[in-house]
């Protein structure tokens, strides 16, 4: 991991809900590319998961599979780091100096923290309110260079750069200042049942997303359901969000251009269109879902990897608070 000159990827999605093409074409894919390039540290993020309500035991389950979809969708462990984050104590501790370098106005500017305290009124705790903060603490305990993620993230992102840059104005140059890298083609997969919302991954409404490990006839369903707008061209077109959000998966899957997409969708009705896209879907998902299931009944093997990914991140991450400590003044601690 360390003594190469490759430079660092981090990135991380939050155990709640399934996995979905969201999170795929948005994240998954492009870490899988960065693999060889760089050296890459995914994480699972549990810490961020508490804080909206969990089932403990659905949690802790949650966390392997995620790791056994990451292992499935490519991100190769002799690669990468998989890295459950509340195995390294190192994100909570600088999540607090951070905390005390971030202001109130910032946070309250941050749009998926509006977002879920409109969903969440009942538990808007101080947890989801300092969440891009622990965000920040994951990207920076890694010195990273570069952090893939979907355009939702991008305003969480440029508050770690902030948050960087102040430390290293105050207490001298200390973090890398990370990028952001968020794909040209998958970066905003819609809802399916409301095409202008974003897809998540624990939207209460299934039929909204479409889950990595959602069988063939249940994906068939969701497309047949999903919204279409009035007309009856096909064509990437911003006033009509349905249609082009099924265009946006089947373009992010077949590899080819719009033009080339609208193209073979001349003169085709919508139902072609969501057949041919089923289609798609089901046969890139099903040896994800094949290799996932051989995954899951190796438990040993899966916690092997999680101890290997937690020993070296552990190692990486105490260099940075250790450094970061001294930075601000805290006392040593000698052997
Ligand atoms: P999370 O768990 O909501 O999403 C995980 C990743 O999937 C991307 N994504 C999408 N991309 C395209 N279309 C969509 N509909 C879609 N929905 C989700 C997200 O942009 C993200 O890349 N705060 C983060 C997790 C996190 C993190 C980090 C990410 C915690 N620490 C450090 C990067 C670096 C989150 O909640 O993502």
């Amino acid at each position: 991991m360390n003594g190469n000159n490759k430079k660092t990827v981090l990135s991380g999605i939050q155990p709640s809900g399934h996995l979905c093409i969201g999170n795929y074409l948005g994240a998954i894919r492009n870490w899988v590319a960065l693999q060889d390039s760089h050296n890459c540290i995914f994480l699972v993020v549990d810490l961020h998961a508490l804080t909206v309500r969990q089932v403990p035991s659905e949690l802790r389950n949650r966390c392997l599979s995620f790791v056994a979809q990451y292992m499935a969708c490519g991100i190769d462990p002799e690669k990468s780091l998989i890295v459950i984050q509340s195995h390294v104590s190192q994100h909570a501790e600088l999540h607090w100096i951070l905390n005390t370098l971030t202001y109130m106005g910032e946070l309250n500017r941050m749009t998926q923290f509006k977002d879920k305290a409109g969903k969440h009124e009942d538990n808007i705790n101080a947890g989801l309110f300092t969440y891009p903060v622990l965000m920040a603490a994951d990207i920076l305990i890694y010195q990273a260079d570069l952090v893939p993620v979907g355009h939702d993230q991008k305003q969480h992102l440029e508050l770690a750069r902030n948050i960087a840059q102040r430390f290293n104005t105050r207490y001298s140059e200390t973090f890398i200042v990370p990028d952001g890298l968020i794909p040209k083609v998958g970066a905003r997969i819609m809802s399916l049942q409301a095409p202008e919302r974003k897809m998540s991954k624990s939207d209460e409404n299934l039929n909204n997303l479409i889950a990595l490990l959602d069988p063939p006839d249940v994906i068939v369903r969701k497309i047949k359901r999903a919204v279409t707008d009035s007309g009856s061209e096909i064509l990437f077109d911003e006033k009509r969000p349905g249609i082009t959000n099924l265009l946006n998966i089947y373009l992010s899957l077949s590899g080819q251009t719009k033009e080339a997409v609208e193209e073979h969708f001349i003169g085709k009705q919508y139902s072609e269109l969501k057949s041919e896209l089923s289609e798609r879907v089901v046969e890139f998902l099903k040896p994800i879902q094949r290799q996932y299931s051989e995954l899951m009944q190796d438990k040993a093997y899966l916690n092997s990897i999680l101890k290997k990914g937690a020993d070296t991140a552990r190692y990486l991450a105490q260099k940075t608070i250790s450094k970061v400590y001294r930075k601000v003044g805290f006392v040593p601690y000698k052997r």
